[in-house]
This record gives structure tokens, C-alpha cells and sequence, in this order.
């Protein structure tokens, strides 16, 4: 696990009285009433919920892709989706399906945002580009490669090499592991506990993988009833009695991963 933040950090994305509503063929599906959630910097929280609970639609209202029915959501002290010039800059997000452009090399795909800014000569964006290919454990060999050439692990490596170009203070991440052998994810899981330390970033996640889930949030936030019920260190979510907790963290997975969550809290001079 990674040490908790300094509870005095500022806070870098403010959610307040957050209402998602969709119109539905069965009247209106509310998927958000009342959110309210606060993540200081230098926090990785991981959000956790069931499927369908809102948790891609609240990291893309972050992003400020989307807005929300009701309420606010903040972010660096500005209205989500407002952000100075480029939100790019402000926020990094690797999408959950976020596929590469497959007729693009790596290197473009990972310079894409920086050339539609169209500010920088050629020569400047390869050279980010390399550096944060390099940043993300892949050599300069990989950078003409086409996505179709590489592995899953790889795929999401370059995702986050393209979502750090501009380097932003805030990263968000949809299902980073999904999907990858547990070699890989536990690989995926190492780079991104390195770079949050190296950058001082502040990261959302979401992630159904316990492993993943222990592996690096300073906070848990967990959604159900249409709102975060609980948010705070891995052993306070756990304790709470909320039945959709209980069996998320005490089913037969959640047990081995709480296991490992214990056998931390030991110290050395009892093992
Ligand atoms: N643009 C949209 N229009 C209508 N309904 C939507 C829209 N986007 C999301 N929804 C609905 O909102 C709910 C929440 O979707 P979301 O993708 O955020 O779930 P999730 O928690 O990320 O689920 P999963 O764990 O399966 O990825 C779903 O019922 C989804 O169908
Ligand atoms: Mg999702």
C-alpha cells in the first residue's frame, strides 16, 4: 500500500450534491443522488462499486466530458470541463476500453494530444513523446510499432504514456488492469506506484481487481445506493457493515486479498 497523504493537502477535485439522471425507456434511471466527494493531492482513491453504479460516468464528469444533472463538481478550483486553455493538461484519463488509434504508430498515439494542440514544432512533440514512452517502460524500439504489434500490457502502458503527454497533476484511471495476466497487471501496478511517487500525482481509480485495489489506494470510496456510502482507508471501508461491502470484501477473493492486507499491518518484531 502507499502511505496515506497529508490530510492537510490541498483539495484537487471537489464533488458536491452531484445528481446524474438518465432518461430511460422505463421514465428516468438516477445513477448519482446527492454524491458528494473529496480528494485531496497526492491521494490514489480507488472507487469501488457494482457494474452500472456510475463510476466511468463520474471519472468522464471529472474530465469534464460530461455534466452532471445537479450539483458541482471541481476540479484544481475550477468547474470541471472549464479548466485553463486545455483540460488535457489538468487531467489524464485512461479510458476502460481505451483503445489505441490502430492506423497510428505508438509514438503518434502518445503525441496525439500535444499535435492537436498545434503549438509545438515536430521535432519537440517526438522528443515528449520518446521521453514518455521511455517513462513508461518501453524502449525507443517500440515507438514505430503498430498497437496490433503489441501486448495487453504494453497497450495500456502506451494508453498512459498518451494520457501523462502533457503531464498533468491529475490522473484518472478506468480498469487499469482489467484484462491483463496477473504478471502484467502486478507489472502495471509497480510503474503506476513509481510515477504517482515521481510526479506527486493525484490519482482516481476505479478497479475491480483486489490485488490492484490493496496493491495502491491511500483511500477506498465505494458506491452504492447512487452515492459514495463510505470513503476512507482500506480497513475503515472493510469494517463497515453495508451489505454490498461485506460481500465485496468477504466473499472468497476479497478474504485472500484481505489476507495479504493483514499480514502488512503486522509488525516486524511479531512475525
Ligand atoms: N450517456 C448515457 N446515457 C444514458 N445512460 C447512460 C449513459 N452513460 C451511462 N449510462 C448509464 O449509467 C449507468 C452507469 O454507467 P457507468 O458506465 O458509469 O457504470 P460503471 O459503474 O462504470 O460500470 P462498470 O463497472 O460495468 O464499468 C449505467 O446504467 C449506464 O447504462
Ligand atoms: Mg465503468
Amino acid at each position: 500500500m502507499i502511505d496515506a497523504p497529508d490530510v492537510h493537502a490541498p483539495t484537487v477535485v471537489d464533488i458536491r450534491k452531484l445528481w446524474t439522471v438518465f432518461a430511460s425507456s422505463r421514465g428516468e434511471q438516477v445513477v448519482h443522488r446527492d454524491l458528494d466527494l473529496a480528494i485531496r493531492r497526492g491521494e490514489v482513491l480507488s472507487l469501488v462499486g457494482g457494474s452500472g453504479t456510475g463510476k466511468t460516468v463520474l471519472l468522464r464528469q471529472i474530465l469534464g466530458l460530461e455534466h452532471p444533472s445537479r450539483g458541482d463538481v471541481t476540479v484544481l478550483g475550477q468547474p470541471a470541463g472549464r479548466l485553463s486553455a486545455h483540460a488535457a493538461a489538468s487531467v489524464g484519463m485512461l479510458f476502460q476500453h481505451g483503445a489505441l488509434f490502430s492506423a497510428f504508430s505508438v509514438l503518434d498515439n502518445i503525441a496525439f494530444p500535444l499535435r492537436e494542440l498545434k503549438l509545438l514544432p515536430e521535432a519537440l512533440i517526438r522528443d515528449a513523446a520518446l521521453v514518455k514512452l521511455q517513462m513508461v517502460g518501453l524502449g525507443p524500439a517500440h515507438a514505430n510499432k503498430s498497437p496490433a504489434d503489441l501486448s495487453g500490457g504494453m497497450i495500456k502502458r502506451v494508453a498512459l504514456a498518451r494520457a501523462l503527454i502533457m503531464d498533468p497533476p491529475l490522473l484518472l484511471l478506468d480498469e487499469p488492469t482489467a484484462g491483463l495476466d496477473p504478471e502484467s497487471a502486478d507489472g502495471f501496478c509497480t510503474l503506476l506506484r513509481t510515477l504517482h511517487r515521481e510526479l506527486g500525482l493525484t490519482v482516481v481509480m476505479v478497479t475491480h481487481d483486489l490485488d490492484t485495489l490493496f496493491d495502491l489506494s491511500t483511500r477506498i470510496a465505494v458506491l452504492a445506493d447512487q452515492r459514495v456510502i463510505v470513503a476512507g482507508l482500506p480497513r475503515e471501508v472493510i469494517a463497515h457493515p453495508h451489505p454490498f461491502i461485506q460481500q465485496y470484501f468477504l466473499g472468497g477473493r476479497g478474504r485472500r486479498a484481505m489476507e495479504a492486507l493483514h499480514e502488512d499491518d503486522v509488525p516486524d518484531s511479531q512475525r
